[in-house]
């Protein structure tokens, strides 16, 4: 297993290409199914995540290239339409694989997900909208059954926007027979995304981005071409990693309003925020001020910015209170941060961060994917030597992590992990 050696109190500076999102090529590329044949993607990723993703396509007998950011998908034939255990268990969205399995074969036998780090992260809305459309759903023996000759446009409304669930229901809704209302959609960038893709594919959907999405039903569709969105989240990382040790940082690769709320905390904590069509630059002056917030779905203040944000504060001039409130045990970064000398609260389903002037260099260990990078902000910042272990978490959603942070200053090595 690899770990990061980190030398810490180095101001970074510079500028950086942000990757294709990781949550928008996760479901995009599992939408292929859909397709009766070769689909092609751009700036896919070169994740473990999105490697995960094409083997799951594979054993469903979709056969694939991956070079250079572009992945294509021939979904000429399904071989399967069963997701194993074995699969799914490595990563969650492998469950975005029901709805269109469903949707095109009439059937989909895909393993529960399990427990996740983060919180219990059950897929209940995801079978009650399958259901809707009118799915027959049985649990055997710790797989998902889903069966429908053909799906049937109906309206379906979310109990909560869960991004997952409304994925899938609206891949499903795209070979359903008939008008299919969603409501209470998520409205983020990378359902957004999804639905442009699924349109290049010959789908028709409107009102994403919205509460509302509606889905006219086709009789079949066809390959994709697309470009995945830039990820906001990498962005925001990285903004945040300019805002913790005090430097300047643009990156560039995607759209400012994507990351608006992330964007007016900065603003709040002292930063400035310069805006351009396809760019951000955050400009430290000084030592960031604490400040508040709470996670929301979006527009609202991403979770998945929550640890990275609290690393920043951990640095700040007074209190911040950081709530979290879209999974239940988002906090693990909470006792790694602690163990670098951050003054740390956990209450409930907040965290009282009391800012300190300084951060101390400790082995620290990663928990979950964005908790790893809230630790490798902290051993930026933190004076000596921090490693941070089980860096497998990063390389599921970072791509090139350490080499774009080197490239601002970091003094960041990979290194086999003996122990
Ligand atoms: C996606 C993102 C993840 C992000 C999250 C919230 C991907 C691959 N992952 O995850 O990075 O942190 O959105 O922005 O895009 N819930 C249920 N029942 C369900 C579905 C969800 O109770 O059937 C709950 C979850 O446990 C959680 C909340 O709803 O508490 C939000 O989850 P959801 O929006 O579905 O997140 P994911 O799609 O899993």
């Amino acid at each position: 297993m690899d770990k990061l050696k980190i030398q810490g109190g180095v101001q970074l500076n510079g500028t950086v290409q942000v990757s294709g999102a990781k949550n928008a090529a996760l479901p995009i590329l599992i939408s292929a199914i859909l397709g009766g044949g070769k689909s092609r993607f751009e700036r896919v990723p070169a994740l473990q995540d999105i490697k995960t993703t094409e083997l799951v396509l594979n054993h469903l007998g979709l056969a694939s290239t991956f070079e250079n950011g572009v992945m294509t998908l021939d979904a000429t034939k399904i071989a399967t339409v069963d997701a194993p255990y074995d699969l799914v268990r490595k990563m969650r969205a492998s469950v975005l694989v029901l709805g269109p399995l469903l949707a095109r074969e009439g059937r989909a036998k895909v393993s529960l997900p399990g427990g996740c780090a983060i919180g219990a992260r059950p897929i209940d809305f995801h079978l009650s909208a399958l259901e809707k459309l009118g799915a027959k759903i049985t649990l055997e023996g710790g797989y998902v059954i889903a069966e429908a000759k053909r799906l049937r446009g109906n309206r379906v409304a979310f109990e909560f926007p869960s991004v997952g669930a409304t994925e899938n229901a609206m891949m499903a809704a795209t070979l359903a027979d008939g008008e299919t209302l969603l409501e209470n959609c998520a409205k983020e960038p990378e359902i957004v995304d999804l639905a442009i893709s699924l349109r290049s594919m010959g789908a028709k959907i409107e009102g994403e981005g919205t509460e509302h999405i509606r889905i006219q039903g086709v009789n079949s569709l066809s390959g994709a071409n697309h470009r995945i969105v830039g990820d906001r989240i990498e962005a925001g990382t990285f903004l945040a990693v300019a805002l913790a040790t005090r430097g300047k940082i643009r990156v560039e690769g995607l759209a400012p309003h994507h990351l608006e709320a992330v964007l007016a905390k900065f603003e709040s904590s002292g930063a400035k925020i310069h805006r351009d069509a396809d760019a951000i630059t955050l400009e430290s002056t000084g030592r960031a001020r604490g400040t508040d917030f709470q996670t929301q779905p979006f527009p609202g203040f991403p979770t998945d910015m929550q640890a990275q944000f609290m690393a920043a504060m951990c640095l700040a001039d007074g209190p911040s209170l950081i709530t979290e409130t879209i999974f239940e045990n988002r906090f693990m970064h909470v006792p790694e941060l602690t163990r670098l000398g951050a003054d740390l609260t956990i209450r409930g389903n907040s965290v009282l961060v009391r800012g300190k002037e300084k951060l101390i260099a400790a082995p620290v260990m990663a928990t979950d994917l964005r908790a790893s990078a809230s630790l490798v902000m902290g051993g930026l910042c933190a004076e000596g030597e921090t490693t941070v272990s089980r860096i497998y978490h990063l390389d599921r959603g970072y791509e090139r992590m350490e080499e774009k942070l080197r490239s601002l200053g970091a003094k960041i090595d990979r290194v086999k992990d003996e122990s």
